[in-house]
């Protein structure tokens, strides 16, 4: 495994392997199972895994957030090298941002707007969406990975592909769980015992909204007052519970197709979201 620094030393480094496939797993490090899996998922496909590790300060809204996000480079590297990555791109914000760096790449409407968009601010998904396309264009990969627990970010992050005609398939992995059912997140290392046991009420009250749409409860609002209770219960108040259509965002009438069922909660001061999709998209 080489490690790179700039986008040119990566770009030397790809060169010779461009005759076969080039997966990209784009991460923020702090790396946990869950991204352990978007690697396996590349090295059974690629013959090449090019995984970044970029700390992106144009996606977070709080700077107290940005300086708490953890940065463990160290252990992200061992869990590369595990994982069997080929080269892995750690730049510094010089490097993705140079001085006079004045593009945005904005996606707009509501896969951007709302939820996330709504409450993160505007500047979320440009940071998300300019990342992401310069890391694509950086890399240049025939496959690149998500997890599906970001369902707003993918949403984004399909479109710029489309829209911008980039050449790479998008491969989105199952949201990757704890035994207790808790997504994995790299945010989890910040919550107390109280709260980690607390947190558990996400994936229980999307599962409690799961078994009442089985059950055959199609009206998006009963289902999302049974959320908010599941929550509610272990002392959590959602920042949203939202029933939407999975590609559009748009909030859905009834449920009677796929339906993203998308929650954002804080446990204590640490901001957690989950999501499924109900009708099995
Ligand atoms: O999901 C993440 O870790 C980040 O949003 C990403 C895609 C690496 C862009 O910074």
């Amino acid at each position: 495994m080489i490690v790179v620094r700039t986008v040119s030393e990566l770009r030397a480094a790809l060169s010779d392997r461009r005759g076969g496939a080039i997966g990209l797993v784009p991460t923020m490090g702090a790396l946990h199972e869950g991204h352990a899996t978007l690697l396996r998922a590349s090295r059974a496909q690629d013959d090449t895994v090019v995984m970044t590790i970029f700390v992106n300060p144009a996606q977070f809204d709080e700077q107290s957030d940005l300086a708490a996000y953890p940065r463990t480079e160290d252990a992200d590297l061992a869990l590369a090298e595990r994982e069997g990555v080929d080269i892995v791109l750690a730049p510094d914000a010089a490097e993705v941002y140079p001085p006079g760096f004045a593009t945005t790449v904005s996606v707009t409407g509501p896969i951007a707007e709302t939820l996330e968009g709504a409450e993160r601010g505007r500047g979320h998904f440009d940071g998300v969406a300019t990342v992401v396309t310069k890391l694509l264009l950086a890399a240049l990969p025939d496959r690149a990975y998500f997890g599906a627990k970001d369902a707003q970010q993918v949403a984004v992050i399909r479109r710029l592909v489309a829209d911008l005609a980039i050449p790479v398939a998008l491969v989105i992995c199952p949201t990757s769980r704890d035994a207790d059912g808790l997504a994995r997140s790299s945010r989890n290392t910040r919550l107390s015992p109280e709260e980690r046991t607390r947190a558990r009420a996400i994936p229980h009250a999307l599962q409690n909204v799961t078994d009442a749409a089985a059950a055959g409860i199609s009206d998006p609002e009963a289902l999302r007052a049974r959320a908010v209770a599941v929550l509610e219960a272990s002392g959590i108040r959602p920042e949203y519970v939202a029933l939407v259509d999975p590609v559009t965002f748009a909030p859905v009438a009834r449920v009677d197709g796929p339906v993203l069922v998308a929650i954002a909660a804080r446990v204590g001061s640490t901001r957690l979201i989950d999501n499924t999709v109900l009708g099995g998209a």
